[in-house]
């Protein structure tokens, strides 16, 4: 799960690659490092810590070079220490190398060599490629490479530049991704786009098992059997802006205020021209008998938000599985399974190996995805693609609201198709959904007030979250978040089952946050309410609720009216404003909290 770069042009590599791990730092922050190939060899920098020890370390080295790599690490293997950083080296130093992945059978490798007398410097698995390129190479470093790849077991997108050979970075992928960029001054690797949108909106999306041999002026590919590869150069869509902070303290927040251009952009593309709007029309929703959605974090929770609305609209059996879990349970699904994959970044590992264990079984797979390119939106038999736009905080927030809607725009396709909701009712649920990005808007006017009430909360210890069908799916977001950036305990809990054991950790210093949109459960949830509040919770309700009275122990964040099932849309975005603000008020950094990834590329 860490970020990599390489570059090989006419410029100074350094200030290239230290600005492009800022892109990628959303990957890992255990650790950062640099190697430029220089006048009299290879300069290696690598710090524990953030990126911005690295860039102090650097401050004071005149390090300069046209070949370069880089790395930002998430530790697997080996603690976060300087020597565990990337980029490793041979011990003869005749070999840099960066890796994102994990290489499963580095113990064995790393026995071997070590009898053949090589000396490890590092605790990680990454070492042993550049340990064993170093004895593999020939003279040839394509051919060491292949040799490398041949040998390894694992995961790995990696970078490799070889002493004799200046002018190259040998660039491979497998299970992990990597894209090679072009631009007039040079060329590059990298794990992400926005890596290299600064320089180059011109990429080549890197297959399993493909080679890239770059150059300042060239890149060439290769298959494993080192034949040459002919690739198509795609233009990447993504503007330079949406991966700057453009005057905002964290990309967070910049990413919840874009939501309503967001879900506009990406309801203009499955509602009224473009390809999602040709991919939902094609997909013969009844030739399956069944619906499982399986994702991982926030992509999970809105898997459970589209249960409640697929099983509603459509009258479909709909089962939503942690991808983790379902990997491994031998789900019963065929060809008459539709399985959806959710996933911001299309690369999330146990939602890939969901993705594949759904294939094998025969079922037909449809992927929600936001980075074009990415395994999972190759290897599904349909991907419709959110337009959210490079996503930079680690908690997701814009990208989440492009799966939900995307999620609606599905569910009232199907049903229609199905014919289980007359026409009059697909057209008022189109207008409801095509309504959603003014009503995102009319609550981000209300943002003094969240901030406000935010800032009252910081000294609680847990938090819980309650609601009753949508609105405890939602629910499920709203606690994911808080706990994710602020570091308060917080739990999720259907309405319905606080008297079965959460009840007994309200006391004093309790926070309940209640959602409440769903008119004909609302009289429940207020109940639940009241228990807590006689319990000596104080309690925040988020919801269309005309009928509440705010008192010192009860607050109420009204959202706008919209039909029930699409009130997640609304809801979620005071949750976000909420975490926002009781972390930002904690000092946190909160686009990168501690231990997190945004990208889990690692089981
Ligand atoms: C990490 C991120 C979450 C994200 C999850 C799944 O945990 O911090 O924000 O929801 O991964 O990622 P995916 O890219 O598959 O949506």
């Amino acid at each position: 799960m860490c970020g990599i770069i390489g570059y090989a042009g006419k410029e100074n590599a350094v200030p290239i690659i230290v600005d492009g791990l800022k892109k990628l730092e959303y990957r890992g922050y255990d650790s950062a490092g640099i190697a430029i190939y220089g006048v009299d060899g290879f300069d290696v920098v690598k710090q524990k810590g953030r990126l911005a020890a690295l860039e102090a370390r650097l401050v004071d080295r005149t390090i300069t070079g046209c070949l370069g790599l880089g790395h930002t690490r998430w530790a697997t293997h080996g603690e976060p220490s300087d020597e565990n950083s990337h980029p490793h080296l041979g011990s003869k130093n005749k070999i840099a190398i960066v890796h994102n992945g994990i290489i499963e059978n580095y113990k064995r490798l790393k026995e071997r060599l070590e009898q053949k007398g090589v000396r490890f410097a590092s605790q990680t698995d990454s070492e042993v490629i550049a340990q064993l390129a170093e004895n593999y190479y020939n003279g040839d470093l394509l051919d060491t490479v292949i040799h490398v790849m041949n040998t390894l077991e694992g995961s790995y997108a990696m970078g490799i530049m070889c002493i004799d050979d200046p002018d190259t970075i040998i660039a491979v992928k497998k299970d992990n991704p990597l894209i090679i960029g072009v631009s007039e001054h040079g060329n590059f690797m990298a794990s992400d786009v926005p890596a290299i949108l600064k320089h180059t909106n011109k990429v080549y999306y890197l297959n399993d098992k493909e080679i890239a041999v770059l150059k300042k002026d060239s890149v060439q590919f290769y298959n494993i059997d080192k034949e040459s590869l002919e690739k198509s150069l795609e233009t990447i869509t993504w503007s330079l802006d949406s991966a700057e902070k453009g005057g905002y303290p964290h990309f967070m927040l910049k990413e919840i205020t874009e939501q309503p251009k967001i879900i506009q952009d990406t309801i203009q593309s499955a509602l009224k021209s473009g390809e999602n709007k040709t991919i939902i029309d094609n997909i013969n929703i009844k030739s399956f008998n069944k619906i499982v959605i399986t994702a991982c974090g926030s992509a999970y929770n809105a898997g459970v938000v589209a249960k409640y609305v697929f099983e509603k609209l459509c009258r479909i059996s709909v089962e939503v599985e942690l991808a983790s879990e379902f990997r491994y349970k031998d789900a019963i699904i065929d060809e008459k399974t539709l399985v959806i994959l959710i996933s911001q970044s299309g690369e999330t590992a146990d939602t890939i190996a969901a993705m594949r264990e759904a294939k094998s079984k025969g079922a037909v797979t449809l992927s929600i995805v936001n980075v074009v390119g990415s395994t999972i939106a190759k290897e599904t038999d349909f991907c419709l693609y959110t337009a959210a736009g490079p996503e930079i905080a680690v908690a997701t927030t814009k990208a989440f609201s492009a799966q939900l809607v995307l999620l609606y725009i599905l569910a009232v396709n199907f049903a229609a198709k199905l014919e289980k909701i007359p026409q009059e009712t697909e057209r008022m649920l189109l207008a409801e959904i095509t309504i959603l990005p003014d009503k995102v808007s009319n609550i981000l006017e209300h943002v003094p007030y969240i901030q406000m009430y935010a800032s009252s909360c910081i000294g609680y210890k847990s938090v819980f979250f309650l609601g009753r069908n949508i609105d405890y799916a939602i629910a499920l977001e709203g606690s994911l978040k808080l706990k994710e950036i602020s570091y308060i305990h917080s739990e999720a809990y259907a309405g319905g089952e606080l008297k079965h054991g959460p009840i007994s950790l309200v006391e004093n210093d309790t926070l309940v946050v209640a959602i409440s949109n769903c008119g004909r459960l609302n009289e429940k949830i207020t109940s639940n309410v009241e228990q807590v509040i006689s319990r000596g919770a104080k309690v925040l309700i988020i919801g269309n609720r005309t009928d509440i009275q705010q008192n010192e122990k009860l607050s109420l964040i009204s959202i706008p009216e919209i039909y029930e099932l699409f009130s997640p849309s609304l809801s979620v975005i005071v949750l976000q404003l909420f975490s926002y603000y009781v972390a930002a008020n904690k000092g946190l950094d909160i686009d990168k909290p501690r231990n997190l990834a945004k990208s889990v590329t690692v089981e």
